[in-house]
């Protein structure tokens, strides 16, 4: 008789010990924790023919957005195709099926429908959620969340990791408020909940609040670092904070021990946080070392994927600080070659990408005129080509930044006071707005 997993779903094997690795699978997921796909795996050892395991297990590698999964993605799709399968692990089948072939979109939504039929399904939740992410859809990022919660009790098994992905959303659509709120019971609940203390952070980055931002990540490292497979990134919000007050030191030790603890890490997620840090202290001027050669190396393999604009821009990013020329041309080939192509990722690298990555590279060649308009055309649907509000702040640093070493005074300072409107508590904005002023008084 088949069993039923952690959330009272009907699953597809009538195993008591692969049902109790794949809970404990489906915990380490929504944790964001240890190795998910080794407790898949010890659950597949039990039952190899348990196919929701096999589609869990496709669907966690098709959302790593690395090429490099590829084989394996392929391999878990078989080998599902061909074992038990209910009709919901069947729909969960073809949405990681529509991950690895491209259809990003399609893929988020069939995950979303598993979800609004079966409300107690977390994974189809979460898988759904983190489609938004990548595709920029902030509304369903608050909405899907949301309606899942009517199916679970508040203390009960999965609530609070409802209400953590809610408190994401919130934020991404600028409910900080609700976000905060949200957020803070969901890390009350389980102090372990990597993903709700994020929502968390990041209300604390788009207010530009370091009082509560730096306390609330430093002070309760303890609970969501260890074992987590997303620390680096809440680390990166951190040294965010850090970079806003200024303290490049600071920041620079987070760097090495924390947001890119091994130079040589290969995970495309980390290094797209590695980039996107190293930037913002080249923006700044400040002496990073050879840090850009070591990101590039990790990016050096990827760089001709092309299945996701939102990688290959902070490819390019690494690429520039090394002074790689040629492995910029590389990237670049391959995103017009995308741009060409059609599915989801050729959208993203036609209206977004590449008009960024070729901002991107003006800027490191000094054309600040050409590196603003093209952010300032591309930056209002940005959020197509997915990650968070923080994430893409680095397109308006990058842009006011061309117009101060540009000297289009009244560029920078516009972007500027839009800056200090966003976050007047943030001392960065503070000094930006003064440096573009003192830009517009030399001018006079
Ligand atoms: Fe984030």
């Amino acid at each position: 008789m088949f069993l039923k997993d952690r959330y009272g779903n009907p699953a597809s094997t009538a195993s008591s010990a692969a049902m109790a690795k794949y809970d404990e699978a489906l915990e380490l997921i929504r944790l964001y924790r240890g190795d998910p796909i080794a407790a898949l795996d010890a659950a597949l050892a039990e039952d190899p023919d348990f196919g929701g395991a096999w589609a869990a297990r496709a669907g966690l590698l098709v959302q790593q957005t690395d090429a490099a999964y590829a084989e394996e993605t392929a391999r878990s799709l078989r080998a599902g195709a061909a074992a038990n399968l209910n009709d919901r692990d069947r729909k969960h089948l073809q949405a990681a099926t529509d991950w690895a072939e491209g259809r990003y979109q399609e893929g988020t939504m069939r995950y979303a429908r598993v979800s609004q039929d079966n409300p107690r399904d977390l994974l189809a939740l979460q898988y759904a959620h983190v489609g938004c992410f990548f595709l920029g859809l902030q509304s369903e990022l608050r909405d899907w969340p949301l309606q899942a919660l009517r199916a679970f009790k508040r203390g009960e098994d999965g609530f609070s990791f409802i209400q953590g992905m809610a408190a994401f959303g919130l934020e991404e659509c600028g409910d900080y408020a609700r976000a905060d709120i949200y957020g803070r019971q969901a890390v009350e609940a389980d102090p372990r909940d990597g993903w709700s203390v994020h929502a968390v952070a990041h209300v604390n980055e788009m207010r530009g609040d370091l009082e509560a931002g730096i306390p609330w990540l430093a002070d309760n490292a303890q609970h969501w670092a260890p074992e987590s497979g997303f620390a680096y990134h809440n680390w990166w919000h951190l040294a965010l904070l850090y970079l806003d007050r200024g303290d490049i030191a600071q920041v620079l030790d987070l760097y090495d021990q924390k947001v890119r603890p091994n130079a040589d890490s290969s995970v495309l997620l980390e290094g797209i946080d590695a980039s996107a840090l190293l930037w913002r202290l080249k923006l700044e001027g400040a002496d990073v070392g050879n840090r850009f050669e070591k990101v590039a190396d990790a990016w050096s393999g990827a760089s001709e994927d092309a299945i996701y604009a939102f990688n290959d821009l902070h490819a390019i990013m690494a690429f520039l600080g090394a002074g790689r020329t040629a492995d910029v041309e590389r990237t670049l080939k391959a995103m017009r070659n995308a741009a060409a192509d059609s599915g989801d990722n050729a959208y993203m690298t036609r209206k977004i990408g590449l008009p960024l990555a070729e901002a991107f590279v003006a800027f490191d060649a000094g054309r600040y005129g050409e590196c603003v308009e093209k952010i300032v055309a591309t930056r209002g649907i940005a959020q197509r080509f997915g990650g968070s509000h923080a994430q893409r702040d680095i397109l308006s640093l990058t842009a006011l930044h061309a117009a101060i070493r540009g000297g289009f005074g009244s560029t920078a300072e516009a972007l500027a006071a839009e800056r200090l409107a966003h976050k007047p508590q943030s001392p960065w904005a503070g000094r930006l707005a003064r440096q573009a002023r003192a830009l517009n008084r030399v001018d006079a």
